[in-house]
C-alpha cells in the first residue's frame, strides 16, 4: 500500500527538520521504499507501522534512524576523476607552495559516506606527494549517518565497489584482500579520522582548512539552506583555501562571495578578496 498523504508529509518534516534533505512531492515512493527496508530491519512488516510507531513514542533513535534511512550514500573510488586531477595538478601543489613553513595540511570531507571520496585523497597524496610523508597531513570526514561512517572505518570494500574507479595497481599498493572483501592497509586507514557531523548542527574540529570537499550533497538541500552552510564554508576555509563541490553544484547564485577558479575540466572556489 502507498504511503499516506499524511504519513509522507510527517516524515518530510521531520527528516527536513533533523537533517535538512528536502524531499518534494514525487518522492513517495522513495520514502515508502526506504522505510519498508527499515521497518523490516526492525522486525515490523510496513512503513506505515514505523511511521505509527515513531508517532506514537516520538523516541530520538527511531527518528535518527528514519532520517538515516533518508541519506543517499552513493559515492565511488576518484568520482568524476576530474576533481583529483585538480588537486593533483593544481590545488595541492599551491598549497604546499604556501604551507612550506608551516608543514601542515588540513583537509576536511564533509558528507564523506563510506569513505571512498577520503581514502582516493589520502591515495593520491601518498602516490603523487612523498614528501609530505614529513608533514602533518589531517583528513576529517564527516557524515550525518552512523552507518556509512561505521562502514568507513573498517575501510572494507565489496569486488564491485574497488571496481568502481580504482586504478588496480592502486588495489594492489593500498589494499588487502580479507575474504571476499579488500582492506585498505592499515597505514592509508590512518590517515583519516571519520567523525559524525550534521552540516546543520554545530561545526567543530573543521576550522582551519586548507581543503573542503564538500560533494554531492548541497543538491538535498533548499537554497536557504545551501546559503547558510556556503556562509559556514567560508568561516571555517582558510583565506586561499580551496572549496570543492560537486559536478552538478556550484555557489554560483547562491553566494556570491566566492570566486571560481577554474582547474582543468572541472572548478574550485575560494573565498573572495584573496
Ligand atoms: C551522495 S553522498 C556523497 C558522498 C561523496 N561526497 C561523493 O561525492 O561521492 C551524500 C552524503 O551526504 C550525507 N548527508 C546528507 N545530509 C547530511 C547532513 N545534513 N549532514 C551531513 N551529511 C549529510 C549522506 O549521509 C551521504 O552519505
Amino acid at each position: 500500500m502507498p504511503i499516506s498523504p499524511t504519513d509522507f508529509d510527517f516524515v518530510r518534516a521531520m527528516v527536513r527538520k533533523e537533517s535538512a534533505i528536502a524531499l518534494d512531492p514525487g518522492k513517495e515512493y522513495l520514502v515508502e521504499s526506504r522505510l519498508t527496508t527499515l521497518a523490516r530491519q526492525l522486525g515490523l512488516v510496513t512503513a506505515d507501522q514505523l511511521i505509527e510507531e515513531v508517532r506514537r513514542k516520538p523516541d530520538n533513535g527511531l527518528r535518527y534512524k528514519i532520517v538515516e534511512a533518508m541519506t543517499t550514500n552513493e559515492t565511488s573510488f576518484f568520482r568524476d576523476v576530474a576533481p583529483f586531477d585538480a588537486l593533483r595538478e593544481h590545488v595541492l601543489p599551491d598549497l604546499i607552495a604556501r604551507r612550506a613553513a608551516q608543514n601542515s595540511l588540513r583537509i576536511w570531507c564533509g558528507a564523506a559516506s563510506t569513505g571512498q571520496e577520503p581514502y582516493s585523497l589520502a591515495m593520491l597524496i601518498r602516490e603523487h606527494f612523498p614528501a609530505l610523508a614529513s608533514w602533518r597531513v589531517e583528513i576529517v570526514a564527516t557524515d550525518i549517518s552512523r552507518e556509512v561512517l561505521d562502514r568507513a572505518r573498517t575501510g572494507r570494500y565489496s569486488q564491485l565497489e574497488v571496481n568502481r574507479g580504482l586504478p588496480a595497481s592502486m588495489l594492489v599498493k593500498y589494499f588487502e584482500k580479507e575474504g571476499i572483501a579488500w582492506r585498505v592497509k592499515a597505514p592509508l586507514r590512518d590517515m583519516v579520522t571519520f567523525r559524525e557531523m550534521n552540516l546543520i548542527g554545530s561545526w567543530t574540529g573543521v576550522d582551519n582548512a586548507d581543503i573542503v570537499m564538500m560533494r554531492n550533497v548541497l543538491i538535498y538541500f533548499d537554497v536557504t539552506i545551501k546559503k547558510q552552510i556556503l556562509a559556514n564554508v567560508r568561516r571555517v576555509l582558510r583565506a586561499d583555501g580551496y572549496f570543492m563541490l560537486g559536478s552538478a553544484e556550484s555557489t554560483m547564485n547562491i553566494d556570491d562571495k566566492y570566486t571560481r577558479v577554474p582547474v582543468g575540466r572541472t572548478s574550485c572556489y575560494q573565498p573572495l578578496g584573496l
